[in-house]
């Protein structure tokens, strides 16, 4: 037997015994725990409905790490030892908003609402490390742009392992 994997999701630790390694971060986030803010737009990283916050301490410096992540390209396995963040941690209107998704709300910026909680959670992560970015830092967070950089230097340091 091998260790299980152990993660968090919004505070609540997750042990998962048999985990599948095609499983996504999607996938387990909506179907194994039923949290269905997150959203399937795309499934091949293009449109970031699926975005979620993945806090990760490095054992070296002991910095943490906040990043918005594409939960659709993110192998569940991936994410052992991790904080994960949904929608669904950050507010509800049940027990108040969080001040991204109230301004979003003020301002109709939800348009059908459906790839929201992904705007939602890219600002919430560029907010936990960057708490005032000017516009330019938030536009290239909502391009993603920050996650396409670590992609290529993980790539440069380790080699071409996703396969495109
Ligand atoms: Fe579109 Fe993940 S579902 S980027």
């Amino acid at each position: 037997l091998t260790d299980p994997l152990v993660f968090f999701v919004n505070g609540k630790k997750v042990v998962e015994y048999l985990p599948d390694p095609e499983w996504t971060l999607l996938y387990y986030l909506r179907y194994k725990l039923n949290l269905c803010g997150t959203k399937e737009g795309c499934s091949e990283g293009g449109c970031g409905a699926c975005t979620v916050m993945v806090s990760k301490r490095n054992m070296l410096t002991g910095n943490v790490s906040n990043l918005a992540v594409n939960a659709c390209l993110t192998p569940v396995c991936s994410v052992h030892k991790s904080a994960v963040v949904t929608v669904e941690g950050i507010g509800s209107l049940r027990e108040g908003l969080h001040p991204v998704q109230e301004r979003i709300a003020k301002s109709h910026g939800s348009q059908c609402g459906f790839c929201t909680p992904g705007f939602v959670m890219s600002m919430y992560s560029l907010l936990r490390s960057n708490p005032e970015p000017d516009s330019r830092e938030l536009e290239t967070a909502f391009q993603g742009r920050r996650e396409r950089e670590l992609m290529a230097e993980t790539r440069k340091r380790f080699g071409n392992v996703g396969g495109s």
